[in-house]
């Protein structure tokens, strides 16, 4: 099921707090970084907290620029983001500014905390997720009943930590301030757990005032029945890659990524690449990497296309390559028509052989796109 695209945004000191314990909010950005957020608040549909920043900041979550307001009004949008807050305990404060300044709110809640909403309501639709609080329930529900594609999320660390952990964020949008809290007890922006594995990808760096913004693209694959950001975002790629081969009306167009478990790009490949005819994605991708290689057997391939079953260009399809390749999990979008092969099922001869196979419908159109004269 779809998601929206989820962007983590803080601001933390030299020593990683998202906060001081004093009773105001601790000011870690300048005017200047102020306003970026106000410009990254206008780019988005919804915008997030959980109640614990709603209690201590008390925030407004505005849009303040009239220019940037006006812009979101003349393409169709509200005025104003739709605000969500997150509590499961539904102890939140009627009175608090969240409910009472810009436009739409929704509180994503549990049973027991729309009870207690129920007896001392706040101006927002109420939401009840069940006994507890299920995140991927949750962004479901705001792609699919609110049309959200674009959720910032801005904090705080119980939030930001879950959406990481669970592999549900898409970016992270990290301002570092000039200064240090030095106090045990305040708030950080991450607490512990299972994060997904390796390093995430630098994709900006820039000083904003005193301040410097850095944004990361989580890469590592996900591990569970759920397709994570980053499992996406590669499966994206492979989809591009498939969009780069060389046309034809035999064959179909399909690209692949392999990726290792911390999130190393292994290698890629498209249909047709380098001059051979007849080379499948898969077949492309693996080749380039050396049969021994220890991080084979936890790396997912990413693959526009499910691989294939049968072929008549070489004697071992791509399904049988990706499991003497010893690889745990695949990641694909489209399952394989029956254009050339009937009833390939190369996800069934995977699963069957004990790989994890994930398939991933919303990127089955732009698979397809590069072989509309094949399949219409
Ligand atoms: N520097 C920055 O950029 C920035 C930004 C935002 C916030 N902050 C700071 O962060 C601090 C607040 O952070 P925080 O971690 O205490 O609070 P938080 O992340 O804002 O909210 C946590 C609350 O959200 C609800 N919640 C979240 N996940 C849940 C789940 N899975 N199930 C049920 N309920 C869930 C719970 O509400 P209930 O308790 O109602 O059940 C929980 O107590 C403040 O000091 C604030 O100033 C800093």
């Amino acid at each position: 099921m779809p998601y929206p695209y989820v962007l983590l945004s803080a601001a933390v000191s030299l020593d990683g707090y998202l906060d001081d314990t004093g009773p105001e909010r601790l000011l870690l950005s300048g005017p200047a970084d102020f306003d970026r957020v106000d410009e990254v608040r206008a780019s988005a549909d919804a915008i997030l907290v959980g109640a614990g920043t709603i209690r201590a900041d008390n925030p407004r979550l505005l849009v303040n620029s009239p220019e940037r307001r006006a812009a979101r009004r003349a393409a169709g949008k509200p005025e104003y983001p739709l605000k969500v807050a997150v509590s499961g305990s539904g102890d939140l404060d009627p009175d608090a500014n969240f409910w009472h300044t810009g436009g739409e709110k929704v509180v994503f809640t549990t049973a027991e905390g729309a009870r207690r909403l129920a007896g001392r309501p706040v101006a927002a639709d109420v939401v009840a997720l069940g006994d507890t609080l299920d995140w991927p329930a949750l962004l479901r529900h705001l792609h699919d009943q609110r049309g959200v594609r674009r959720l910032m999320v801005e904090g705080g660390g119980t939030v930001h930590t879950q959406l990481l952990l669970d592999g549900l964020a898409d970016e992270l949008q990290l301002v570092l301030a000039p200064l240090l809290v030095g106090d045990p007890s305040a708030p950080r922006l991450f607490g512990p757990g299972r994060y997904p594995s390796g390093r995430l990808r630098l994709v900006e760096t820039r000083p904003v005032g005193d301040v410097v913004l850095m944004r990361y693209e989580p890469t590592a694959p996900g591990t569970g029945p759920l397709a994570s950001a980053a499992d996406r975002h590669w499966l994206a790629l492979a989809c591009e890659l498939a969009a780069r081969c060389p046309p034809s009306r035999t064959a179909f167009s399909v690209g692949a990524v392999v990726v290792a478990a911390d999130g190393t790009e292994l290698a890629r490949g498209h249909s047709r690449e380098g001059g051979d005819p007849v080379v499948h994605a898969e077949e492309a991708a693996l080749a380039k990497i050396g049969p021994a290689d220890p991080r084979l057997p936890g790396a997912t391939v990413y693959t526009s296309l499910e691989p294939c079953t049968r072929r008549a260009s070489r004697p071992r399809p791509c399904a049988r390559l990706v499991l003497d390749a010893g690889v745990g999990r695949v990641v694909t979008a489209w399952r394989e028509p029956d254009t050339f092969v009937t009833a390939a099922d190369g996800t069934g001869v995977l699963t069957g052989a004990g790989l994890e196979v994930l398939v991933v419908p919303e990127y089955e159109e732009a698979a397809r796109a590069p072989n509309r004269h094949l399949v219409g």
